[in-house]
């Protein structure tokens, strides 16, 4: 590789003096140089000091099979010399795309069994976004195009996607909205919950909120309610079994459609392909990417229900949309050989019966009762562990946000990668992990919760 002809201390200043990363202040990283990720195998990624780091965020939610994978690795290469591009367009097809389709189709829900490829998540929601109002408007209904959406979700950093996502800071820096989407409470209970609340009562109040948000506007007015089953980037908020199937009795009420974005806990995360499996929704959109090919190659998969998809294909005539890169061979091949590989190691079953049960428990018996923690909750293998000062008023710490990176910073000195979003702490490991692999992984994040205590009490 010719970055080994170059030192760290060259590549970080090569970085610093060239490259606007993602969600960066860049003034601030340029003062501390950017850590570099060299390599990686199985469940360890490695940094430019030979470090060794257990990933405990799948790179971005993304390495489901972990690292190292000759397989995906072959796949790619064995696509590129046959063919390493060719379009989707103009009544064209190439045979990854189309085996990939129909194996998508297989493993989706009930009643979705079509795909639109892009190549990440934002582009894949731009889809699902011109996809529903299309569908209206051909139904003869184009005035029925509001979409509601929930504050700190997340969809993705393109100009729709920022929209439909609830974060505030991103909404400040658009310079204009997509019109028409409004956003409602989250399924947040650690703080948003009445005093004496029970989460199966919250859960429905959170649902409530999108049936306000319809009767505010209309139903005739109202397209499609979007969200992520578990909101990952917001800070893994795991909602209350009460709260999905409210939402989708809502929605059904009103002829609202429903989005779902899988893009973090599409396959497998939650113990099941989808996450819609797990809550038992029956949605007209999923979005997915990332895990889709375990991270290996940019792609994402829109698997679009049926009733969308009839209408499109009976009424639409030309649907004017679509990427260079829609159904590209080679993401397409590498997508087919993940697959392949989750099913031959059983890894979704692995996160429902074996893996993500004991990771709930470690989590809970090992983190949740540390000073620093508010709350430790799971699903599958997605997992939060709120920072607090007082776990009893469940004050935090000032500034806000601080303590997380504090405990973060503790967490990958000790060998621990794991994401601060705000005060909580975020962690999606690859499912390859093993009861073992979640042990080191506890042993570690307690480490740097000890640490971190120390350090923040002194302030
Ligand atoms: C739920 C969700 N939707 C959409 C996206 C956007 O995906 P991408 O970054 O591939 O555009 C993300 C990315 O993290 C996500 O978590």
């Amino acid at each position: 590789m010719t970055y080994q002809n170059y030192s760290l201390k060259q590549l970080q200043q090569i970085d610093a003096a060239h490259h606007l990363h993602p969600f960066t202040d860049h003034k601030e990283l340029r003062e501390t140089g950017s850590r570099i990720i060299t390599h990686a195998n199985g469940p360890f990624i490695y940094d430019a000091d030979g470090t060794e780091i257990l990933d405990g965020m799948a790179g971005l939610w993304c390495v489901n099979v972990g690292y190292g994978r000759d397989e995906l690795a072959d796949a790619a290469h064995a696509q590129m010399k046959e063919l390493p591009y060719y379009n989707s367009f103009f009544k064209c097809s190439t045979p990854t795309p189309v085996l990939l389709s129909r194996k998508l189709a297989e493993l989706a829900p009930k009643g979705v069994s079509q795909v639109f490829y892009g190549s990440s998540g934002s582009e894949a929601n731009d889809t699902a976004l011109r996809l529903v109002r299309h569908y209206w408007a051909l139904e003869g209904k184009p005035q029925k195009n509001r979409i509601i959406a929930r504050k700190m979700g997340y969809h993705g950093s393109t100009i729709a996607g920022a929209s439909l996502g609830g974060m505030d800071m991103m909404h400040k820096q658009l310079g204009g909205a997509v019109p028409n989407i409004v956003h409602v409470m989250m399924p947040y209970a650690y703080e948003l919950a009445l005093p004496g609340e029970s989460d199966h009562d919250f859960g429905l109040r959170a649902a409530k909120a999108v049936e306000d948000a319809i009767l505010e506007a209309g139903a005739d007015k109202v397209a499609a309610f979007i969200g992520e089953p578990v909101m990952g980037a917001g800070g893994v908020k795991i909602p209350p079994m009460s709260y999905w199937p409210e939402v989708q009795r809502i929605c059904r009420k009103y002829d609202v459609l429903l989005m779902l974005d899988e893009v973090i806990t599409g396959y497998g995360r939650t113990g099941e392909w989808f996450a819609a499996q797990t809550f038992d929704i029956e949605p007209d959109t999923i979005t997915t990417a990332k895990a889709l090919t375990s991270g290996y190659q940019p792609l994402s998969a829109l698997l679009v229900g049926d009733r969308i998809a009839a209408t499109l294909v009976e009424k639409g005539g030309e649907f004017y949309h679509g990427y260079t890169y829609s159904g590209h061979p080679v993401a397409c091949a590498v997508a087919l050989k993940n697959l392949e590989i989750m099913e031959r190691e059983g890894l979704v079953d692995r996160v429902k019966n074996d893996t993500g049960p004991y990771f709930a428990t470690a989590l809970q018996e090992r983190i949740g009762g540390h000073d620093l923690v508010g709350e430790v909750r799971s699903i599958g293998l997605m997992g939060a562990i709120e920072i607090v000062k007082d776990k009893a008023t469940k004050e935090r710490f000032l500034p806000a946000g601080s303590a997380a990176v504090t405990v973060r910073d503790h967490a990958i000195a000790q060998g621990m990668m794991l994401r601060a979003t705000g005060d909580t702490m975020i962690l999606s490991p690859p499912l390859i992990w093993t009861r073992e692999t979640i042990d080191m992984a506890c042993e570690r994040i307690a480490r740097a919760l000890d640490l971190a205590q120390a350090d923040l009490r002194k302030r």
